[in-house]
């Protein structure tokens, strides 16, 4: 399937087939799409929460207002931004990035520093609200990789942060739940498949200048 056909394909599912599993390959594909995001300043300020036990995600359909699709999905990928993004953060991040790269020791120095003062000028919630956009980007890739392998998946706000962050014990870890995405195979009683997809046409949507 080509971008396009795999976008149309793709749909937020309300109803999951419990039955079905995620390859531990397929997921793997799907959480190193994700990883391959872009972030601001490459700082990936999130992790992974991957969610399979069965009991652990029903606990989780109280916290998503009821809706069904934690409890059937194949796995439940919850995107956590840290909470901890401080300057010991950066640095580690900047060292990391000399290792990787093969450069000296501290010649990243002077970019850690500012980076370390763009977002040290941020106060807690701003930097909780720039952590967050990030993971919308992760968001999206996790979805698109989905798609192209035919794996079906719901993004979900529908959730309740702070409880997530007790259930799945977060907040131990500097973490903060931003947005879910529970990923397995439609059920084939899922409605929502058949509706026609509603987007505006892009003409209308596109300014060219
Ligand atoms: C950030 C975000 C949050 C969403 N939250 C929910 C949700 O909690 N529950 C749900 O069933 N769908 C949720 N959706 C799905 C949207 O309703 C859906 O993507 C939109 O109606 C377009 O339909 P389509 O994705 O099937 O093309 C969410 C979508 C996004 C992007």
């Amino acid at each position: 399937m080509d971008i396009i056909e795999s976008l149309q394909w793709r749909y937020a599912a309300k109803k999951f087939d419990p039955s079905k599993s995620v390859s531990p390959g397929d997921l793997k594909t799907i959480l190193e799409a994700g990883n391959l995001a872009a972030t601001s300043y490459g700082l990936q300020p999130f992790q992974f929460v991957v969610v399979s036990d069965p009991d652990l995600r029903q606990q989780l359909v109280p916290f998503s207002y009821n809706q069904p699709q934690p409890g059937q999905a194949s796995h439940v990928i919850v995107i956590a931004v840290n909470t901890n993004v401080d300057a010991d953060f950066i640095k580690a991040s900047a060292t990391y990035t000399e290792q990787v790269r093969g450069l000296e020791d501290g010649q990243l120095d002077g970019y850690a520093k500012q980076m370390i003062g763009a977002i040290t000028s941020m106060d807690e919630e701003q930097r909780l609200i720039w952590a967050q956009k990030q993971s919308y980007i992760v968001l999206a890739n996790l979805m698109t990789a989905c798609a192209a392998l035919k794996i079906d998946s719901c993004p979900m706000e529908g959730f309740v942060p702070a409880e997530y962050n007790r259930l799945l014990d977060l907040e131990s870890k500097n973490l903060h739940a931003s947005v879910v995405l529970p990923i397995g195979y439609r059920a084939e009683d899922d409605e929502q498949q058949n509706f026609t997809k509603v987007r505006r046409p892009l003409k209308e949507m596109t300014h060219y200048l």
